[in-house]
């Protein structure tokens, strides 16, 4: 246990993401999955389509980590649910691997949903369900509030974290505000950790 705490200390979130792609890749094959296509990222990580249809993300986002472990287990309507957290430590790096459901974003409407960003401020959103009876709306809500019940930090304004899941909006690429608590600690401890062998 001591020499992996030891390498917790390489892991700093702020850090840019720079593990190239044929590393992502065998790192996720080693790891067993059996990735079909890449699917994209932002500066903290990479997604890709496993064959069995859920998403796999290589990251170095610690909160994004935690939030999904978190989550492991619980049957959530609004929020993408989550399979398994792997951290990754291949001599200084360390990285989390998150294996979720897969959200529709194909057919989200992606126009309705930037409309609402750009008409309203999110933390007004139940005063603007009232007059604006927008189905978006309502989802947002809901989203809130699991993400409420579940202590997860939301990114409520970008576009690129929403897709459909049962006919309605679901987010993902969620977050915790407790990143600097013992509450974070513990749960990271309990995320499984593979020490790759060079
Ligand atoms: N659960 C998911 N369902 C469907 N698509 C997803 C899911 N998670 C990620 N993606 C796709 O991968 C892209 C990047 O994932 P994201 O978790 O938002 O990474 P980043 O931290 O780089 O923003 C998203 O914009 C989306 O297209
Ligand atoms: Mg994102």
């Amino acid at each position: 246990m001591k020499h992996i705490q030891k390498f917790n200390s390489f892991i700093n979130e702020d850090v840019y993401f720079n593990v190239n792609k044929q590393k992502q890749m065998s790192i996720l094959a080693s790891l067993g999955y059996n990735i079909i296509k890449a699917i994209g990222g932002g500066s903290y990580g990479n997604c890709f389509l496993e064959d069995n249809g859920n998403i796999v993300k290589i990251t170095n986002d610690r909160s994004n980590a935690i939030a999904s472990q978190s989550l492991i287990g619980k049957n959530l309507e609004y929020l993408s649910n989550v399979y398994r957290v792997i951290k990754v430590v291949d001599n200084n790096i360390a990285l989390y691997v998150i294996e979720m459901e897969s959200c529709d974003t194909k057919n989200l409407d992606k126009n309705k949903l930037k409309n609402i960003f750009n008409l309203f401020s999110y933390k007004k959103m139940n005063v603007i369900y009232k007059i604006y009876p927008n189905s978006y709306v309502r989802d947002f809500l809901k989203i809130q509030e699991e993400a409420r019940e579940n202590e997860i930090r939301l990114d409520l304004q970008n576009s690129g974290n929403f897709g459909l899941k049962n006919g309605h909006l679901c987010a993902f690429d969620l977050g915790i505000n407790y990143l600097h608590s013992n509450k974070a600690k513990m749960i990271e401890q309990e995320i499984e950790v593979y020490i790759e062998k060079n």
